[in-house]
């Protein structure tokens, strides 16, 4: 059965969504995972764009083994050169060079003619070609390029040693149909295509990348480039997770499989939006908490006749599991690790020690600790060993209808306690400006969110929000059952990353 190949771009094209900015640290992280889930190709960044993305690149090229690590480039020898220095130590390496083909591209923005954008696209393969043997050649904006100029595009760049063509549906443009056949098209016009392996990459600007990605599998396209979430570039790009089990469980109507490792798919959801701090919908596809929720009576009871009735998907066959109560105040540390263990998470003594004490208190405000519940604490604690300038030791609020809510804070910085009141706008806000009084840094809440990461009227509340200090800007976020208590975390978590 033909292989699909999974090209991940969450670090690159994910991670220019508005918002989204990533340390090297976490995005090594998230290559990790990405590495665990199975991914064939990680584009792990624009290392021309900045020193900071260079850094990350060549420290993702280090350290995964597993997957093939990509960086991308313009079409101008610069790029290819920065790219070619930051992965060239990686086990595998790929260098992605794009050129805008679209008419409105090369007059507007490029103010090229066609004869020279495929000059600039040859000599740039040629010259890539002689620094890596993996190159990969993106016509930008080519579900809006002119057909026979893409033919002669895809065909050149072919003959000049590009292994992958890829053609992106830059701006969201295209429907399924059109797309489909467009690389059917491109099958049938193409003399050499057979010599490089046809590529797709969607944006969700009308909600259908994963649909054209689908139609151009359909179609012959045999590598899809996805994000974790569907995180990218405005409304997005087209979604890991929901590619993978559309191709799994629809394997009848497309034949292909994947390399994707499915129970890692819920677990890599959680990481990539506790880092990016972009919350994942209730009703997301696949890693949404509704997902595999059934509410009304109906179907309830036709799922515990016959799971397949309303279940096309299990839900542990992605790593989710929503099954029933995992563990409460009685269970044991054994029973925890066991746990953890069959969701997928192998800490070091220190973050066991901290998430079950977490576990502890967790489970005796509340009655039944799911397996979401396990996932945000643990998702807490690793990585949670950043210096802790400031730890909250106390907070007590007063507030009522027709008065100005108070919040007094204490907090402990190297060993010593401070202490400050403050009224606010609402009770986190008063919480916000005592926390400022105390530390002296001030700074701006650029967002704030909120929701639910298990069930029950006793659930985990999430609180995610960005704050900016400044020039510098950083993401928080923690989880209570208390909110108040999980938006105070979420804002020393942030303010410490900020101070450290
Ligand atoms: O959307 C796009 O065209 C891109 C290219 C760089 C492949 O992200
Ligand atoms: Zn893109």
């Amino acid at each position: 059965m033909d292989r699909i190949i999974i090209f991940d771009t969450t670090l690159r094209d994910g991670e220019q969504a508005p918002g989204a900015s990533l340390n090297q640290k976490e995005k090594l992280e998230i290559a990790f995972s990405l590495e665990k889930l199975g991914v064939d190709v990680i584009e792990a960044g624009f290392p021309v764009s900045s020193p900071g993305d260079f850094e990350a690149v060549e420290m993702v090229a280090r350290n995964i083994k597993g997957s093939r690590i990509c960086a991308l480039a313009r079409a101008i020898p610069k790029d290819i050169d920065i790219a070619y220095q930051a992965t060239k130590k990686a086990r595998q390496s790929r260098i992605h060079v794009f050129l805008a083909t679209s008419k409105i591209h090369m007059r507007y923005k490029l103010k090229k003619a066609e004869d020279e954008i495929l000059r600039l696209a040859v000599s740039s393969i040629k010259y890539a070609r002689n620094l890596c043997d993996d190159i990969e050649f993106s016509p930008e904006d080519a579900s809006r390029t002119e057909e026979a100029f893409l033919y002669r595009v895809v065909a050149a760049v072919i003959k000049a040693g590009a292994r992958t063509v890829n053609i992106p549906d830059t701006v969201g443009y295209a429907e399924p149909y059109g797309y489909g056949g467009l690389i059917r098209a491109l099958r049938e016009n193409v003399p050499n295509i057979n010599q490089a392996v046809i590529s797709v990459h969607g944006h969700n600007d009308l909600g259908l990348a994963v649909a054209n990605s689908l139609a151009a599998v359909k179609n012959g396209a045999r590598q899809v480039e996805c994000t974790i979430n569907g995180i990218g570039e405005r409304a997005g790009n087209a979604s890991m997770e929901e590619l993978v089990m559309a191709l799994k469980v629809r394997q009848d109507y497309f034949g292909v499989t994947t390399s994707i490792k499915t129970k890692e798919i819920y677990r890599t959801s959680r990481l990539v939006s506790k880092l990016t701090g972009f919350v994942v919908a209730p009703n997301k596809a696949i890693v949404g908490l509704n997902a595999f929720r059934h509410e009304s009576g109906i179907h309830q009871d036709g799922v515990l006749k016959k799971r397949s009735t309303y279940e096309i998907i299990k839900a542990e066959d992605v790593g989710f599991k929503v099954e029933g109560l995992v563990l409460g105040k009685h269970s044991g540390r054994h029973a925890f690790l066991a746990r953890l263990k069959t969701l997928g998470y192998k800490l070091d003594e220190k973050d066991i020690d901290e998430a079950f004490k977490r576990f502890k208190i967790l489970a005796d405000k509340k009655k039944q600790v799911f397996d979401e519940d396990l996932v945000t604490i643990v998702q807490e604690e690793i990585g949670s060993n950043a210096l802790e300038v400031w730890k909250l030791e106390a907070f007590e609020i007063n507030s009522k209808s027709n008065s100005v809510p108070q919040a007094k804070i204490i907090l402990k910085s190297s060993g010593k306690i401070f202490e400050a009141d403050s009224g606010g706008d609402g009770p986190v806000d008063a919480c916000y400006k005592a926390i400022e009084k105390i530390t002296r840094l001030k700074c701006q809440l650029l967002d704030y969110g909120i929701q639910s990461v298990s069930r029950g009227e006793d659930a985990l509340g999430e609180v995610s929000l960005k704050l900016r200090s400044k020039t510098k800007e950083a993401m928080g976020r923690a989880s209570s059952t208390d909110i108040i208590e999980a938006s105070i975390k979420a804002y020393l978590q942030a303010v410490n990353k900020i101070a450290g």
